[in-house]
């Protein structure tokens, strides 16, 4: 992907690739090739820790609930219209996801909530939900839950994208950036029903359930400005 004045990547918004997706991809690599002299940064917060800091109460509420994640949600108010894109989002219904998952491999709980997918947490009311949101996006973003990797030719960048967000600076214009993309195939997010048990989603159902909507096929899009 290459970026530069004419084509910029000039969307700053935190979140989690794919979360839109039933299935959301598990791993993501960037392998910079052109970097500017400065910006570009990528930054991380990690989901972990901030559901981890969570009160005994706001964990035990979050638990089992669900949120829906919608691939249009983040982009309503941009200006983005191109065809192929306008159709993506035609392809990507919304879907239902734990707002705690249970990490795939460590079995670890994290928030799924971010600002740019999220609609609404399913069985709260619009305020409540609304409130919710901006507190738990708000709380996810401490400095304190974060770290920012300043590219250099050649680097190599592997994150867990269940686990973390990510927020590309686009800060470096009329400087040039091309990168190279790969992402790894997930499975769809399981609930964590208690942090402090043996426990988990196999056992206890999340209330509402997963969506009724059926897996969105991978869709071929670049979401260039969601590095
Ligand atoms: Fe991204």
């Amino acid at each position: 992907m290459t970026f530069d004045e004419e084509n910029r990547a000039d969307i700053n918004i935190w979140h989690s690739d794919h979360l839109w997706r039933q299935k959301p991809t598990s791993v993501e690599l960037l392998l910079a090739d052109v970097c500017p002299a400065t910006g570009g940064d990528l930054i991380f917060v990690s989901q972990s820790a901030a559901y981890e800091t969570l009160s005994e109460p706001v964990q035990a509420m979050l638990q089992g609930l669900t949120c829906v994640q919608n691939l249009a949600s983040g982009y309503q108010n941009l200006k983005w219209g191109s065809r192929s894109f306008r159709e993506a989002m035609a392809r990507s219904p919304p879907v239902e996801q734990p707002v705690v998952g249970r990490h795939p491999v460590t079995g670890n709980p994290f928030l799924t909530i971010n600002e740019s997918y999220c609609e609404r947490i399913s069985q709260l009311t619009a305020i409540e939900s609304d409130a919710m949101i901006r507190m738990l996006c708000q709380h996810s973003t401490r400095p304190d839950f974060m770290m920012r990797h300043k590219f250099a030719p050649g680097d190599l960048v592997i994150w867990d994208n269940l686990a973390t967000q990510h927020f590309a600076c686009s800060d470096y214009y009329p400087e040039r950036r091309v990168i190279h993309r790969a992402s790894v195939e997930g499975d769809q997010i399981r609930c964590i029903a208690s942090v402090d048990s043996d426990v988990h989603s196999d056992d206890v159902e999340c209330l509402g359930g997963q969506s009724n909507t059926s897996e969105t096929e991978a869709t071929e899009v670049t979401l260039k400005a969601r590095l």
